[in-house]
């Protein structure tokens, strides 16, 4: 998608930077693009995928049966074992009904990993997170902190769309979880951004809702991992816009994001 400064003007007034206060424009392009740190370096001739051992059978979740999702994402070595795994998952109604398994979109190799709720009706046709109205939000969003899909990795909780874009059941997170959990230890991101409750709640394990869960840094954990991963919580695109006066709080959210990627460029 190419963003015009127009979008990014807009995406500011409406986040509230309504005030000019210097004499000359200074270009946030420039800053966001240094600010943040290259994707890891990937042989551009050979790109190798990450692989992850299988997790051992005493890792695993008691729930662990043959042919339940922990089960299969437990087993998956690579991105392409899981896509693989989550494709011929037969556990849950709600893929019968869907078109498409949508996976994940954006650089593997980034350092963001960015994990929304369920896909909608255009998500759902073009098999890709995020690709509608609210999918040109967000990437209006992670510009706005000099990222894009070379430079973040995204998914979501749910990878098949619920029927009429109702809101997924508890039972559905739960049966999906354990793909976003390997999914996160597969990509190894140096930062989470859940965008919504549904992302939220679910990886952090909070019963809080999303206005107090946002704007904070919590540290996700999985035995999957090396070690804990920094997450943060936002608002949904979906919500922004239906709720444009939240986009200021969003914006806060994402400078803390690029404020911490500046540091770890920094260390
Ligand atoms: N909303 C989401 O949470 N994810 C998508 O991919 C699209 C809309």
């Amino acid at each position: 998608m190419e963003l015009q400064p127009y979008d990014i003007l807009r995406w500011h007034v409406a986040a509230g930077a309504d005030e000019a206060i210097g004499e000359t424009a200074v270009d946030r392009f420039a800053t966001s693009a240094k600010a943040v740190p290259p994707p890891r370096p990937v042989d551009a001739a050979a790109p190798e995928p990450r692989r992850v051992p299988a997790m051992p059978h005493a890792a695993m979740p008691h729930a662990a049966e043959p042919g339940t999702s922990a089960h299969q994402a437990a087993e998956a070595v690579d991105l392409a074992a899981l896509r693989a795994a989550m494709e011929a998952f037969e556990g849950l109604p709600l893929k019968a009904a869907a078109t498409s398994t949508v996976f994940g979109d954006g650089n593997p190799e980034a350092g963001v990993m960015c994990i929304g709720e369920a896909p909608g009706q255009e998500e759902d046709r073009q098999g890709l997170p995020f690709v509608g109205a609210s999918g040109k939000l967000l990437d209006r969003m992670l510009a706005s902190i000099g990222l894009d899909r070379q430079s973040a990795y995204i998914t979501n909780i749910l990878p098949w769309r619920p029927p009429a874009n109702r809101k997924p059941t508890s039972d559905e997170v739960a049966a999906c979880l354990p793909f976003v959990s390997r999914h996160i230890d597969l990509i190894d991101p140096q930062l989470l951004i859940l965008f919504g409750g549904a992302a939220a709640s679910a990886l952090l394990a909070r019963g809080e809702g999303i206005n107090r869960l946002r704007g904070r840094w919590f540290e996700y954990s999985s035995p999957g991992l090396p070690r804990p991963i920094p997450a943060i919580a936002t608002f949904h695109p979906e919500y922004l816009l239906c709720t444009p006066e939240a986009k200021r709080e969003a914006w806060h959210d994402l400078l803390m994001v690029k404020k911490r990627l500046e540091a770890g460029h920094q260390n």
